[in-house]
């Protein structure tokens, strides 16, 4: 297996509005609209042993974002996916992390016809763990959030804005503030809708049940890995309204993200989740993903 080169051993490189540029000399304008409003999207996303799994959907989902905030970039789909990969090569990344970053361009004022410069667009690589391993043998104590999911009337929870974060970071804080390793928002009718930073499922009857992005989930690429993954093993999951009351009496729990992979949940608000350990078919889940992240996506 080749092994990772760290950032520390080899000059890193920044994709930025078309142009690769040493890590260190890669500035942003200070009127940047992503910087000035939270006026921008992202994605965030994964390189496995060479195979950056599931860029295509990745990219979609940043240009279904870009519509829906009606920010036209200046580079088509087939330009970032190259420019991806390039940046990739550059940064001689086996596995770890992407962030691509868009914002509507450069402006002082909220109103976007003060835009002088075209969008921004910004692709770096970094290594990323996001939880000990100990979280994944174990699964996660995790808590609920006072703070809610947006309605789609006011910031679409579907749409990866950079804005929206503040709300998902402001949860985070609540999270941090008792130990939790995660936590989960409800929508404002208060049912569940996610993670601040991963989709939520549950096991039912042997069955998964995951919330719909109608009630404030992200339409998440691991979410979705795992739907495919289900029905290859022949599990019913369907998408369904759950509440709290479901959460503490589901049979096994989990979250899933770019970042978290797949992690069982097994204390929620200081209730034990089944029988408080990751369970068979979250094992089995954990499994597949693994497998799959190895082989789905591009090869660099
Ligand atoms: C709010 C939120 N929900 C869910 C997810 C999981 O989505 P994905 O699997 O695409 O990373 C993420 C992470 O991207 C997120 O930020």
């Amino acid at each position: 297996m080749a092994e990772d080169v760290s950032s520390e051993q080899i000059e890193q490189w920044v994709h930025l509005n078309g142009k690769l540029v040493p890590k260190q000399d890669a500035a942003l304008s200070i009127y940047d609209h992503g910087f000035l409003y939270g006026d921008g999207a992202f994605e965030g996303i994964r390189v496995y042993e060479g195979n950056i799994f599931r860029l295509g959907p990745h990219l979609a989902r940043l240009f279904r974002s870009a519509r829906a905030l009606k920010i036209e970039l200046d580079m088509d789909l087939a330009t970032i996916h190259a420019r991806v990969v390039e940046t990739v090569r550059a940064n001689h990344l086996k596995s770890g992390y992407i962030r691509l970053s868009i914002s509507r361009g450069v402006g002082l004022g909220l109103d976007p016809a003060h835009i002088a410069k075209g969008s921004t667009v910004v692709i770096s690589t970094e290594q990323l763990r996001l939880y000990p391993q100990e979280a994944y043998d174990q699964g996660l104590d995790v808590i609920t959030a006072s703070t809610r999911v947006p309605p789609a009337c006011c910031i679409d929870p579907q749409i990866k804005s950079l804005g929206r974060y503040v709300n998902n970071i402001a949860a985070k804080l609540e999270a941090n503030r008792v130990g939790a390793g995660e936590a989960l928002m409800l929508n404002m009718q208060g049912n569940v809708a996610e993670a601040t930073g991963d989709n939520i499922f549950l096991v039912k009857d042997g069955k998964l049940i995951t919330p719909p992005t109608s009630d404030g989930a992200l339409p998440g690429i691991t979410r979705q890995a795992v739907m495919d993954l289900a029905k290859e093993m022949g599990i019913s999951c369907t998408e369904a309204t759950i509440t709290l009351y479901d959460v503490y009496n589901a049979e096994e729990a989990f979250l899933t993200g770019t970042a978290a992979e797949v992690i069982a949940m097994t204390r929620c608000d200081e209730r034990v989740i089944g029988n408080g350990k990751p369970g068979s078919l979250t094992q089995r889940i954990i499994t597949d993903f693994r497998k799959l992240t190895l082989v789905d996506g591009v090869k660099v």
